[in-house]
């Protein structure tokens, strides 16, 4: 039985007091369900590292990532190191590199988190986000001129191309006819009229050859105030880099704190490793206080063993996890007192029986392919 190779990046602040809890999620589900076990290759890339050794990876860096089945992400940054230059340093490289160019965030509420709507429930509140990852804003095309003077200009520019967005509407539709078979796409043409609109053009193409999949597009305005106002009318959503973040730092709001939201970052050929992660970041004022929720980093580390295709050994840890999301114990974030590893253990406790995983349902699972 071969062993999963996973790199595992903690990084910085709570990344590092998280990341040991998804793990032992990981292995304790694995176990359970009596399939190979995690070879796991722990990687100190990070700000502190970038401190001592003035970068947040070595130069060989994605070669050695790339002999890995999968990548668990912690968080990266640091008040001490411009926050451009640790994204930039490690994680955006990651993503394109391994052309990345899925971003998958879950944004479910679980009973007894309490969401900020007033109408947040489980029934209302279960999208799915999936974010194109590689290009469009993010693309880190521009430059400065007259750097620091009376004149200076900055120009950064979006990239969008046909196959980019063609790719990430085709994944959207795929995941939504395992739900709601309906896709939301969401971009800005009315104001944006090159871009957002050839993003338009292709996502209407793509749902033309899944004629069972209901397609809405919206505008970003107008789809964050229905993720508030009616979040039960959205189930898959597809946007672009930067409006899909913004949009899913809503969402996590909405699920009822940041320490809920996890994200995997696919190459759904696999001809790279996805990377696994939670959504926020390190957190450097709780870090260190053993108070950081580590749920998120749970959440990832399902959608890391449902990538695997180890999908009973994912379904017990969506179900441990609801059962301590129900019953406790908290971390303070959503309303508890428990620290990270109490919490963590009680999760890691509750999963259970190989028997469980089949009675969770698998429309409650994100990636089904
Ligand atoms: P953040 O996500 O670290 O924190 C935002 C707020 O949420 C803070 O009040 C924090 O205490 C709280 N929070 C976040 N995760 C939590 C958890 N698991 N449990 C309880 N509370 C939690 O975002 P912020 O403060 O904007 O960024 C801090 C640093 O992290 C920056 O250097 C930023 O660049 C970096 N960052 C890195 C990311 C990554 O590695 N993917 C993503 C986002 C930010
Ligand atoms: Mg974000």
């Amino acid at each position: 039985m071969a062993a999963y190779k996973i790199a595992v990046v903690p990084g910085d602040g709570i990344g590092k007091e998280v990341v040991p809890i998804g793990l032992a999620a990981a292995r304790r589900a694995l176990e359970v369900t009596g399939s190979p076990p995690l070879a796991t290759t722990e990687l100190d890339w990070s700000c502190e590292r970038y401190l001592r050794q003035g970068s947040l990876m070595p130069a060989d860096g994605l070669a050695r990532l790339a002999e890995h089945d999968a990548i668990l992400f912690g968080a990266v940054g640091s008040p001490q190191v411009p926050d451009h230059v640790s994204l930039w340093g490690l994680l955006l490289p990651i993503r394109q590199h391994f052309d990345l160019y899925v971003n998958l965030r879950p944004v479910r509420v679980l009973d007894g988190i309490l969401s900020p709507l007033r109408h947040g429930t489980r029934e209302t509140v279960d999208m799915l986000f999936i974010r194109e990852n590689t290009e469009g804003e993010y693309s880190g095309v521009g430059g400065r001129f007259h750097q620091g003077s009376p004149d200076e200009v900055a120009l950064q520019t979006a990239v969008y191309s046909r196959r980019g967005v063609e790719r990430i509407a085709r994944y959207a539709f795929e995941r939504a006819r395992e739900r709601r078979k309906k896709v939301a796409s969401v971009t800005k043409s009315n104001a944006i009229q090159y871009t957002a609109v050839l993003w338009d053009e292709v996502v209407r193409d793509v749902a033309e050859s899944f004629p069972d999949v209901e397609m809405t597009s919206y505008l970003v305005d107008a789809a964050a105030a229905r993720m508030v106002t009616d979040p039960a009318s959205l189930d898959v959503v597809v946007a672009s880099n930067l409006y899909a973040d913004i949009l899913t730092d809503l969402g996590a709001a909405l699920q009822g704190s940041l320490g809920l939201a996890a994200s995997a970052n696919l190459n759904p050929s696999r001809r790279y490793p996805s990377l696994f992660e939670p959504v926020h970041g390190s957190a450097p004022e709780i870090a260190g206080r053993g108070i950081a929720n580590p749920m998120a980093t749970v959440w990832a580390a399902a959608l890391l063993l449902e990538h695997l295709g180890e999908r009973d050994a994912s379904a017990l840890i969506l179900q441990a996890l609801e059962h301590v999301a129900r019953d406790g114990p908290r971390t303070a974030d959503v309303g508890g007192r428990a620290s990270t590893s109490e919490c963590g253990s009680a999760i890691v406790g509750a999963i259970g029986s190989k028997d469980e995983a089949s009675a969770f349902p698998a429309s409650r699972s994100a990636l089904a392919e």
